[in-house]
């Protein structure tokens, strides 16, 4: 993607020492908007840090950091039980998404019945490939929620209103982004296009990344309290609910950032498509419950009671919103479920929660 007009992605080795790669750099999204800084991590301790203080966030990157995460170790240490010590660390960094659950997986089951001597060349390669096919998955789903945009004419005839919550762009994946992955290809396809950024408190996802994301991209957009969303859907003024997900149920249930709950009631109450884009490693078939099996996420209260932002002359200050003794909770996720779900927009296609239900049943008969 595009910051001032060069590209990148969100994450790439860096190839410091001849004999491989060494390190691993980061958009340090903590710092976003107010400034662009790559981060370089050189050790697991390093990775585990960026994906718990969410330098790197969004589902499909934090996979793709756990498994560089996974590299980084076997350069140090690459036996059997130092790789099971890193794979249970990356896997307790963040509990919600299951890419990242995922990712380690895939890196212990290519690594071990590997010699030593191999794995950390592997890890590498592994990692890379990963990240390639997560930016290929991406632009596959583009295509097919641009489909799905021109197949329905926006209701005000001229510009299509989308809204979006967190951000599922390309700051939360290796590149391109999920949910944002159909509104870049319809701006390229030269559809007139607007977007709706819920701000996503308590951190901002919205305000401070999809936006800005969108700002480099040239795509027109206007940042919304959470609050707003049902509000506009009553008044026509949006045409689909376009979200990501960190965990999509076998039954469709979409387990996505706190919030999403809200627009997905308020966009089936006015008969507003609700779509989330997920990469096939999103899906998790082996929750059937999702409400009862998703562990979700309990975030820090301060970051509830605290905003952080710059002041007129450009200084970074937190400021305190809540009195002194009142107490925070901040469940940093929520489950949709599939009834009020229109379609899940993955690289093979749009499916419904019906379709995700008989996928599985054919695949138990065959
Ligand atoms: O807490 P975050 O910022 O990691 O949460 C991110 C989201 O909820 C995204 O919507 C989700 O990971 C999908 S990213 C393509």
């Amino acid at each position: 993607m595009l910051v001032n007009n060069q590209h990148y992605r969100t994450i790439w080795p860096q190839r410091i020492l001849t004999n491989g790669p060494a390190s691993v750099a980061i958009v340090d999204q903590t710092k976003l908007p107010h400034a662009f800084e790559v981060l370089s991590l050189s050790n697991l301790p390093q990775m585990v840090h960026a994906i718990k203080t969410m330098q790197v966030r969004g589902a499909p990157l934090i996979g793709a950091a756990a498994a560089y995460g996974m590299a980084l170790a076997a350069q140090e240490d690459a036996t059997d039980g130092a790789l099971q010590v890193a794979a249970t660390s990356l896997r307790l960094s963040r509990p919600t998404a299951v890419n990242l659950n995922w990712a380690v997986s895939r890196m212990l089951d290519l690594m071990l019945p590997q010699p030593h001597a191999a794995r950390a060349q592997i890890a590498w390669a592994e990692a890379e490939k990963i990240c390639d096919e997560d930016v290929l998955q991406n632009q596959a789903i583009g295509q097919h929620g641009l489909a799905l945009m021109q197949q329905t004419a926006p209701k005000n005839a001229q510009i299509y209103h989308v809204l979006t919550h967190c951000n599922a762009g390309w700051l939360a994946t290796v590149d391109v982004g999920t949910a944002l992955a159909p509104i870049y290809a319809a701006h390229e396809a030269g559809i007139k296009l607007h977007v709706w950024v819920d701000e996503t408190r308590p951190r901002n996802q919205g305000a401070s990344l999809t936006a800005w994301e969108l700002g480099q991209h040239g795509i027109d957009h206007t940042v919304i309290s959470d609050n707003a969303g049902g509000h506009l859907m009553q008044q026509g003024l949006v045409d689909m609910v376009l979200v990501g997900a960190d965990r999509v149920s076998s039954a469709g249930d979409v387990c996505n950032k706190i919030g999403t709950y809200l627009k997905a009631l308020a966009a089936f109450d006015n008969g507003v498509p609700f779509y989330a884009a997920v990469p096939s490693p999103t899906i998790d078939w082996s929750i059937k419950d999702a409400l009862g099996e998703i562990e979700i996420e309990q975030r820090h209260g301060d970051e509830v009671a605290y905003m952080h932002g710059r002041d007129a002359n450009g200084d970074m200050h937190s400021v305190r919103l809540i009195p002194a003794g009142s107490n925070t909770a901040n469940p940093a996720f929520d489950v949709t479920p599939a009834r009020l779900v229109t379609g899940i927009i993955t690289e093979r296609g749009v499916f419904s929660p019906a379709d995700l239900i008989s996928m599985q049943l054919s695949k138990a008969c065959d």
